[in-house]
């Protein structure tokens, strides 16, 4: 055991499996004492079982850590605030939560139904702020305290998955507004972009060029988590780690303006914006004409 996390308390949703599961083991390898919570469902969110939360403790207790198991669904108000509860009463106090549980609802726009949209942004974007909200209250009286969401790169927009991609920006919106509201606290909020094998990714219909495993993603999500990462003020940021890259992602700025005196006309505009304003081309776009032509031709697709 290190002690990265020595003395901290640490709360991680959909921590039964996969990437979650590896954070919860890492973060009590490294001493803290975690909440295990894990609502136990299949990837699409169906058939609920409690099992999968307690079985991570087991593994905790087994190799002489400590944790204690809420099986409760993070997109309900009541399970981010049983979350918290459940720190607060085990443990004392809660420094940390890392929010990783999520669902996939595969469907193009044009087809998906008002309950695939509503199942995944309620898993992906309302399980992170019912935790967030309830968290920060405790964080905010502690003067510290460490929020951490999961997005993806299919932030950037999904052929297949908008409601996932919305959810995922949204995520980003989320962190930024929490790491904005709550500085004053000594409160950091960061988000996470991971690539790792797991049950969701192995569904993916390409080669991922850069993946690695969740354990990779745990080692990013400790240091976050630790006071390491809140000395060197790191707030407000979106990581990627896939296996060996660790990488940053920018801040959303504007790229190109230009002011026109007694404002605009549609005229003005169609005159003014290609020059002087222009397009930000879009790489995914690029990117899934690229994954088009390749399975035209009979490949697999590559991805990044
Ligand atoms: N694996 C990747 O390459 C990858 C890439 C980008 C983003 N992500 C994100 O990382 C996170 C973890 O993904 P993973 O690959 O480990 O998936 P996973 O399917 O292995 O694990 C997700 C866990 O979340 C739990 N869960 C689902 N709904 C829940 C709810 N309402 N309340 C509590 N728990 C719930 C599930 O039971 C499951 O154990 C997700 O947010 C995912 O979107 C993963």
């Amino acid at each position: 055991m290190g002690n990265f996390l020595a003395g901290k308390v640490v709360a991680v949703t959909g921590a039964g499996r996969g990437i979650g599961r590896a954070v919860a083991i890492a973060a009590a390898a490294e001493g803290a004492r975690v909440v295990v919570n894990d609502y136990g469902v299949s990837v699409d969110g169906s058939s609920p079982t409690s099992e999968v939360a307690e079985a991570v403790v087991k593994e905790i207790v087994a190799t002489g850590g400590e944790a204690v198991a809420v099986a409760d669904d993070v997109s309900t108000m009541a399970g981010g605030q049983r979350i918290v509860d459940v720190a607060l009463s085990s443990y004392g106090r809660l420094d940390g939560v890392v929010c990783v549980a999520g669902i996939l609802r595969e469907r193009m726009l044009f087809n998906m139904t008002e309950e695939e949209w509503d199942s995944v942004v309620a898993t992906h974007l309302k399980g992170t702020f019912t935790l967030f909200r309830a968290a920060s209250a405790v964080m905010r009286k502690q003067r510290g305290g460490t929020l951490i969401g999961f997005t993806s790169g299919n932030h950037q927009g999904s052929v297949s998955q908008a409601n996932y991609s919305a959810a995922k920006g949204g995520i980003i919106s989320l962190v930024r507004s929490a790491a904005l509201g709550l500085h004053k606290y000594g409160v950091t909020a960061n988000a996470v972009a991971p690539v790792a094998r797991t049950r969701m990714s192995a569904g993916v219909p390409m080669e991922l060029a850069e993946i690695g495993e969740p354990e990779d993603v745990a080692a990013l999500v400790v240091y976050l988590l630790s006071d390491r990462a809140r000395e060197g003020g790191v707030t407000g940021q979106v990581y990627t780690i896939a296996g060996a890259k660790l990488a940053v992602w920018a801040q959303p700025r504007e790229l190109r303006a230009a002011y026109a005196v007694g404002g605009w006309t549609p005229e003005a505009i169609a005159e003014f914006l290609p020059g002087a304003v222009g397009v930000d081309a879009m790489p995914m776009l690029a990117q899934v004409a690229a994954m088009e032509e390749a399975a035209r031709g009979g490949a697999r697709p590559n991805a990044q």
